[in-house]
């Protein structure tokens, strides 16, 4: 018999065992639509089909309405959430599926028409100028944030806590601290988005504060090993988030305090764009850090079945996750191990509301009934 994949190998996160290497991406698809930004039937459907995954991230969802910055995401502060999700997490066991929720906190990366004219929150009062959509669908231009006094900072700290002891209601196997893409605990990281003097200001140790106390504020419901953490150090030009000479050796050093604990795994990126030519920022994610963490590292951006298998073959990281491909492929993981083709995805849809491009992908078999 021909030995498995290298995607399609088991792996132990903690306690939790993972039939396959093969993760679902966190995607914020934007189908709450109903009065309480509840998960429904439609997302019961989409996660119970992508169970095949040895782990689903879902998407990042709202630890308290100031962490919102996207309509219709499914949060995880109210009580009709978490009923939600717990229908969407039963589910998800009984088809075999292992499922972690993803915190989230956007931080500046909002409008104020997401907070009754209030402004978001953010670590400094600067704006990352970039455009959103309002929930009616308007384009606006983000405005410079409210700076969070300590007090807010430590509430925020609660909420991350708050939504973390709703997850472990819901029956979640795990979390993933949401701590990148230019959201609010990656605006703590940068030195562009935060200028504060205090003490979640200026030295590594201070930018990383929030993240800590946050980590610490989520172990209160889960231990380290059903915790995880998603990073992107070489992060430019997009979310409004630039790198800078200091990013780099801030995220060596984050990553070598979390040697430390001893977490399910860290999720990192490699580059949304082009950064070969800045010179302070590195081009290849997984193999500069794989070195440095001793914990499992799973790796992140458009991969395919080959650089998946790849790079875990060539021991740069231990899970791949897998975003657009899993949107348009219910089914990942089987036509990975039948080296099937895989299925287009189709950008117009992954922002609208229904079922449309949300549920309706067919599995390799449902293709073959209808050609
Ligand atoms: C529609 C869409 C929604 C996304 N939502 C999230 C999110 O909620 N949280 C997050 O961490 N990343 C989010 N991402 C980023 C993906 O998790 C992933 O990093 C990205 O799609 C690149 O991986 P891929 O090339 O395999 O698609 C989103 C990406 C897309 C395309």
């Amino acid at each position: 018999m021909s030995e498995k994949q290298p995607l399609l190998q088991p792996i132990k996160l903690g306690d939790i065992q993972l039939k396959n290497r093969v993760v679902m991406a966190p995607l914020t698809r934007c189908r709450a639509t109903n009065e309480f930004q509840a998960p429904d039937e439609k997302h019961i459907d989409y996660y119970t089909q992508r169970a095949g995954a040895g782990l689903i991230i879902t998407e990042g969802s709202s630890v308290s309405s100031k962490a919102i910055g996207n309509p219709f995401v499914a949060g995880i502060y109210k009580e009709e959430q978490v009923e939600g999700w717990k229908k969407v997490v039963d589910s998800v066991h009984k088809a075999d599926g292992k499922i972690f929720l993803q915190l989230w906190h956007v931080g500046r990366t909002s409008l104020p028409d997401y907070h009754d004219g209030q402004l978001p929150w953010a670590p400094s009062a600067v704006d990352p100028k970039v455009e959103l959509r309002n929930a009616h669908g308007e384009k606006k231009m983000t405005v410079a944030p409210h700076a969070m006094t300590v007090e807010e900072v430590e509430q925020t700290v609660r909420e991350f806590g708050h939504a973390a002891a709703n997850a472990k209601r819901a029956g979640f196997d795990g979390v993933e601290i949401h701590s990148s893409n230019g959201y609010l605990i990656h605006q703590f990281f940068n030195n562009i988005s935060n200028v504060r003097t205090d003490q979640y200001g200026g030295s590594n140790e201070n930018k990383a504060r929030f993240f800590f106390e946050i980590l610490e504020a989520v172990k209160e419901s889960f231990p380290e090993n059903k915790i995880g953490c998603r990073l992107n150090p070489s992060l430019n030009g997009v979310f409004g988030m630039n790198g800078t000479p200091d990013s780099i050796p801030f995220f060596d050093y984050l990553v070598n305090r979390l040697n430390d604990h001893d977490l399910a795994y860290i999720h990192m990126s490699e580059p949304f764009t082009d950064v070969s030519n800045i010179n302070f920022l590195e081009s290849d994610i997984a193999r500069h850090f794989r070195p440095i963490y001793k914990g499992n590292l799973m790796i992140n951006n458009q991969f395919d079945r080959e650089s998946g298998n790849q790079v875990i073959k060539e021991a740069n990281a231990d899970l791949v996750a897998f975003g657009k491909l899993f949107i348009s492929n219910p089914d990942l993981p089987h036509r990975f191990e039948l080296k099937a083709e895989t299925a287009d995805w189709n950008v117009e849809t992954f922002y609208t509301q229904g079922r449309e491009g949300y549920t309706d992908y067919p599995t390799l078999e449902e293709e073959k009934v209808k050609n």
